[in-house]
């Protein structure tokens, strides 16, 4: 397991069933069962060669009948609905798709479109209880949650995660600190004036949202 899949995992809940989207390898499946976190678990990906690896992985697992693996789009093929949602890897968009109903629980780890999944799950009336961004050689959010209870975000929440705002991390801020870096080395020289001031309004806002992490760390 990597690192970026045992930080993934630690978010996981003990439930009867648990479904593993786009699971490719298997691992944090394999590591569910293992470690008592489900005591069924669904290994579904869309594309057949990935979910060979998996079940390649669980071959045991799949023999013992704790684990049924499903080529299919999200979980459309799979004939029950699970305790828990693990969808890690994609773009948030994808994860959107995926989740045309919400989870009784859920942890995610979108690749892409963070902010767009949160006001999608918190639009559909979703509980968020983590809301975080990591570092395992790269920055990763991760957004964790139940499917009802509802929740209130505001805009900057939205945009950079409400656990990243209330409690700031050293990870959090070297992720703040990546993407200024980046956005500096921007060439603004062939945007046109709105562009540019669009480009200057973000760099600010991650400036003074890292003053405030800075300070409260
Ligand atoms: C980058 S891998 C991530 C694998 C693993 N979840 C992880 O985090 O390491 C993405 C996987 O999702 C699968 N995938 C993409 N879209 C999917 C969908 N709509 N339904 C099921 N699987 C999908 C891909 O085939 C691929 O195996």
């Amino acid at each position: 397991m990597t690192d970026r899949l045992r930080k993934i995992c630690a978010h996981l809940r003990a439930v009867p069933v648990l479904a593993d989207v786009g699971c490719d390898h298997g691992y944090m499946a394999k590591y569910a069962l293992e470690n008592g976190l489900c005591e069924r678990v669904y290994v579904t990906d869309v594309s057949r060669e990935s979910l060979k690896k998996a079940e390649t992985l669980l071959a045991e697992e799949i023999t013992a009948g704790r684990c049924k693996s499903v080529c299919c789009d999200g979980l459309d093929g799979v004939p029950e609905r699970c305790d828990s949602v693990l969808i890690a890897g994609m773009g948030g968009e994808e994860i959107i798709h995926i989740l045309r109903e919400l989870p009784a629980h859920f942890v995610l780890q979108p690749m892409k479109n963070a902010e767009k999944l949160r006001r999608y799950l918190v639009g559909r009336g979703a509980k968020i209880l983590t809301d975080i961004t990591f570092f395992a050689g790269k920055y990763y959010h991760l957004v964790a949650g139940e499917g009802q209870g509802g929740d209130k975000y505001s805009p900057l929440e939205f945009l950079f995660g409400r656990d990243n705002l209330k409690r700031p991390s050293e990870d959090f801020a070297g992720y703040l600190k990546a993407e200024i870096e980046k956005m500096k080395s921007y060439s603004c020289e062939k945007m046109n004036a709105e562009a540019r001031a669009e480009h200057e309004r973000r760099l600010a806002q991650y400036l003074e949202v890292l003053h405030g992490t800075q300070k409260n760390l």
